[in-house]
């Protein structure tokens, strides 16, 4: 009887310990192999290092739980803790971080680099407080290039074709400066959609375009580098500042860390994936001209006036400004 007793107590007692242990579910849509599937794993590496009996986390990669749009409300019905989906899916929420779909307005990655960093950058991470979220900080993925299967070397090339779009009203009055017709378009139904025709070309990272095999059913890229996606690690701003201040101050200090190194890999990534996607043989990739990128350029950047209204001014004139390093 004793011995049941012991027995008893010291069930209780782990159950009590594992109550008390911390979950942060992260969902994201992305392969497992790209800089932010990546970052998702080591994140829970070093937290559960660290951590170790206080904080657990569960990655669900590839969509396997919510698309972009559902996971925003699962954040604030305590689903899951934290998200990452690209920086131009988050209009609903406000509209300043519209910026960084603005067609060739950041020379590089490393001009993304400063803008972030800077104080105009850190600003935008609370611009949806008044929602309910906080942005914790920005991991990049790369440079978007655009696919077709006719070969887009000038914009009126353009002209008259279907691309799959991210939600983002920026990408949209992108492509129709162009003479295109964007087709707003989840992640997941990408590569369908362009096997079965129901759009005609699209605009994505090397990573991207290599883990969801974008480049077996596009007959030509276009090295473009004309956009960015990247992400915002982001999480529901209650359940956050109610974490105990030690653990959520690691918990920060985890994500920039690993944010460097999502940086420096995604790169390599980006260069890996661009190779891969050429010795397939299953496309051709071409680079532009510098006139021929000129005349894109031209095309599209009258967008950046038509929501210069939404965004402020202020603050793409302080992106445009990082162009040029400190
Ligand atoms: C897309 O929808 O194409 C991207 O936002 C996917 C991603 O998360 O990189």
């Amino acid at each position: 009887m004793k011995f049941l007793t012991v027995c008893l107590a010291l069930l209780a007692l782990s159950a009590c310990q594992d109550d008390k242990i911390i979950k942060i579910k992260f969902s994201h849509i992305v392969a497992d192999n790209t800089p932010k599937g990546i970052g998702a794993k080591r994140f829970k590496q070093l937290v559960e290092e660290r951590l170790k009996g206080k904080v657990v986390v569960e990655i669900y990669p590839n969509a396997q739980l919510y698309d972009d749009n559902k996971v925003m409300e699962a954040l604030l019905l305590g689903d899951v803790q934290l998200a990452a989906p690209s920086l131009a899916k988050f209009k609903k929420y406000t509209k300043k971080l519209q910026v960084f779909d603005l067609p060739f307005l950041f020379k590089d990655i490393h001009a993304v680099d400063r803008f972030q960093a800077g104080e105009v950058g850190q600003k935008l991470l609370t611009s949806m407080d008044k929602y309910g979220y906080l942005g914790l900080t920005y991991w990049h993925n790369g440079m978007k290039q655009l696919s077709a299967n006719t070969a887009l070397r000038i914009p009126t090339d353009a002209k008259g074709l279907k691309f799959r779009i991210q939600q983002s009203d920026v990408i949209q009055a992108q492509f129709q400066a162009v003479g295109a017709s964007p087709q707003k378009l989840a992640y997941t139904e990408v590569y369908n959609a362009l096997q079965t025709g129901v759009v005609d070309g699209q605009e994505n990272t090397w990573s991207n375009i290599r883990s969801k095999k974008f480049y077996e059913v596009q007959k030509y890229f276009s090295e473009t580098n004309h956009g960015i996606i990247d992400y915002l690690i982001v999480t529901n701003a209650k359940f956050w500042r109610g974490l105990p201040a030690d653990i959520r101050i690691e918990l920060e200090k985890i994500l920039v860390e690993v944010g460097k190194e999502v940086n420096q890999l995604a790169q390599e990534i980006a260069k890996k994936d661009r190779q891969t996607v050429i010795d397939s043989g299953r496309t051709k990739v071409l680079q532009l001209t510098a006139d021929e990128l000129a005349q894109w350029r031209t095309a599209m950047q009258p967008v950046w006036k038509q929501f210069e209204d939404d965004i402020g001014k202020e603050v793409i004139e302080a992106a445009n400004k990082d162009n040029v390093s400190r």
